[in-house]
């Protein structure tokens, strides 16, 4: 190959083109999620960090007490200690921040990602940024992640966005959480010494993203909707039991006002 100087530019250029078509920047790169096995955590100083991350994940309340504000721990919803896929699994995260984030109208940092889950799903207070706890979290998600590409995201990231046919109807979901629900997380949706509760004072609060229907359809839908011994729930029936439980009672988020600053506010925020 003889490229000149002007040939390299041309590749170049076609290559900033193809990736700017109008104006978007080009799609990340999906790679199949393959996290090192939970046995493969080294020893010495870097491993005590990723096992102390995976404590506090895993077990909140206990490991995190001046943090948490209720009876979740991070992996009531990352389930599978952040290992599973479609249920906002941390492996790859280290690759996918800093990002915009469009809650809170500016890029953030992995740290304060961390810390808005925090806030809003385990309705506590922030971690330090330098905290011992905090570089335990960061050293759990880099290890979880370390061999995905900065920049690429893995296959099952988040919770996959679903719609329903209808709109959401609460009454129709307080059926389906009698059929499909409730021997677990309770008629009162407080939950039990192994279910977290799903509503009251012990839950997330309303800024927290399973607060809206349509994050918690597509959250039940991909993982709680064949749990109940029934059939998988329909799409429908995943909106209309999210209706239900989200508009229960649950603690405030003090700050909500200040949430989406430049705009863009989800319909079903609860705010
Ligand atoms: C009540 C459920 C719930 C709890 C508890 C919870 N989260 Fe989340 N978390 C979510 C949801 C929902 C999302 C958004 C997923 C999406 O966008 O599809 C999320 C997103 C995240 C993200 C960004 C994921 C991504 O793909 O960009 C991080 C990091 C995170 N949570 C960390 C934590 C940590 C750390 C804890 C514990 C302190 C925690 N979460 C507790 C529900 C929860
Ligand atoms: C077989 C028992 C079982 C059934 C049935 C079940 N869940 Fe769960 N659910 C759990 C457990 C256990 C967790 C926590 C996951 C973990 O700790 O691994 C959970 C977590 C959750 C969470 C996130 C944590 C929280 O408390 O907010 C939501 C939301 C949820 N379930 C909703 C539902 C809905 C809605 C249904 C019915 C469609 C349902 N679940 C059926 C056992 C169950």
């Amino acid at each position: 190959m003889h490229n000149g100087k002007a040939g390299l530019i041309g590749m170049a250029a076609a290559v900033l083109s193809l990736s700017l078509v109008a104006g978007q920047p080009s799609k990340p790169t999906q790679v199949p999620m393959n996290p090192p096995a939970g046995t493969a955590i080294p020893e010495g100083p870097m491993g005590d960090a990723i096992r102390l991350g995976r404590k506090i994940f895993t077990n909140t309340p206990q490991n995190a007490p001046n943090h948490s504000g209720n009876a979740l721990s991070c992996s009531s919803c990352h389930l599978d200690e952040g290992r599973a896929a479609n249920a906002a699994p941390l492996v790859g995260l280290w690759a996918s921040f800093p990002a915009y984030l469009p809650r809170v109208g500016r890029v953030g940092t992995l740290e304060d990602r961390i810390n808005g889950c925090f806030l809003r799903s385990m309705n506590g207070k922030p971690l330090l940024p330098n905290s011992e706890a905090m570089r335990g979290m960061l050293a759990y998600i880099w290890w979880l992640s370390k061999d995905v590409p900065v920049g690429a995201e893995v296959q099952g990231r988040g919770n996959p966005p679903i719609t329903a046919p209808a709109p959401a109807d609460p009454v129709r979901g307080k059926a389906v959480y009698a059929k499909a629900c409730e021997a677990c997380h309770g008629a009162d949706g407080q939950g039990s010494a192994d279910t977290p509760p799903l509503w009251g004072p012990r839950s997330f609060n309303l800024g927290a993203g399973m607060a809206r229907t349509s994050k918690a359809a597509a959250f039940v839908k991909a993982n709680m909707s064949a749990l109940g011994g029934s059939d998988p729930l329909s799409a429908q029936e995943a909106y209309d039991v999210s209706a239900y439980f989200t508009q229960q009672p649950r603690p405030d988020f003090p700050t909500k006002a200040k949430d989406w600053p430049s705009g863009g506010k989800p319909s079903d925020s609860r705010y």
